[in-house]
């Protein structure tokens, strides 16, 4: 384990898991030593969109359908940051009040953690079960470095659910959501940061899986009713083996 990651690893008090993967290995010589879940059991639906484009909304109601974990990399980042003896909260802050990407390191392992717990405790529901599990990625990769390392070390990713609109329609969400959500970077301060961040570095991640042939780009600008029935027919026929390009719906 690199030394950063074996620094962050221990300051969150996680353990390092190398020995896990190893073992793993040893067992089914197809999966890779370095990835930590066999992406044969694993379904990882990335879902982006710019901040406020109603991903988070989104999520909740596939959940509902498709028995998915949901798991919000913006969310576990503030939970972090608000745990008692975090080392890293006044760093989260930082990063989040000024729109920028929090280090991979940070956010992945949050991820890694958030995704075992979730194997070991549901072992019943559709798609679940002796190893297997649906995870819907809220919010991440935002950086080509931390779409390569989950990938690689993770688990490979199989479909990006990217909600597109304008950014007028985004900063109108945010500012109403802003009246109650509490979150420091509801202001029209931070939001033209985190509009910034969003296309210099997260709209090459998009282009990087759409060469791929793995985007499935979804208009958000309509009601939440709308852009739903898109959402679920795009996972209908990922789940179906029928998804196997880009698709703009
Ligand atoms: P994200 O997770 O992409 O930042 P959210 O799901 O939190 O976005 O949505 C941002 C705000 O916009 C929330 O207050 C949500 O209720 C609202 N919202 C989400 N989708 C829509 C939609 N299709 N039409 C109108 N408002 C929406
Ligand atoms: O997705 P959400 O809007 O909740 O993210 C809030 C903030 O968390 C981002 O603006 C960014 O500062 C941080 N973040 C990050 N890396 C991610 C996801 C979120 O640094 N993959
Ligand atoms: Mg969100």
């Amino acid at each position: 384990m690199a030394p950063l990651m074996e620094k962050i690893a221990e300051a969150l008090h996680l353990k390092s898991h190398h020995k896990e993967k190893e073992a793993k290995a040893e067992e089914h010589p197809a999966v890779t030593a370095k990835q930590v879940f066999d992406s044969s059991k694993v379904t990882v639906v990335f879902v982006l969109g710019g901040p406020g484009a109603g991903k988070g909304t989104q999520c909740d109601k596939l959940v509902q359908e498709f028995d998915f974990c949901h798991l919000s990399a913006g969310d576990l980042l503030r939970a972090e940051q608000h745990r008692e003896n975090s080392e890293y909260g006044e760093l989260i802050s930082t990063y989040i009040k000024e729109g920028q990407i929090v280090p991979m390191e940070i956010t992945i392992k949050l991820l890694e953690n958030a995704m075992r717990a979730a194997l070991e405790e549901k072992t019943t529901g559709e798609g679940w079960g002796e190893g297997r599990g649906r995870f819907l990625v809220d919010g991440f990769p935002r950086k080509m470095d931390q779409a390569l390392k989950f990938d690689e070390e993770v688990s490979k990713s199989s479909l990006v659910l990217f909600f597109t609109t304008t950014e007028e329609v985004m900063l109108q969400r945010l500012l109403k959501r802003g009246e109650t959500s509490g979150r420091e970077d509801d202001n029209e301060e931070s939001i033209k940061k985190r509009f910034r961040t969003y296309k210099e570095t997260t709209m090459p991640v998009i282009e990087h899986y759409t060469k791929q042939g793995k985007v499935a780009s979804i208009d958000a600008s309509a009601s939440v009713e709308e852009v739903y029935e898109k959402a679920s027919a795009v996972i209908k026929e990922l789940f179906a083996g029928q998804l196997s390009r880009s698709v703009t719906v």
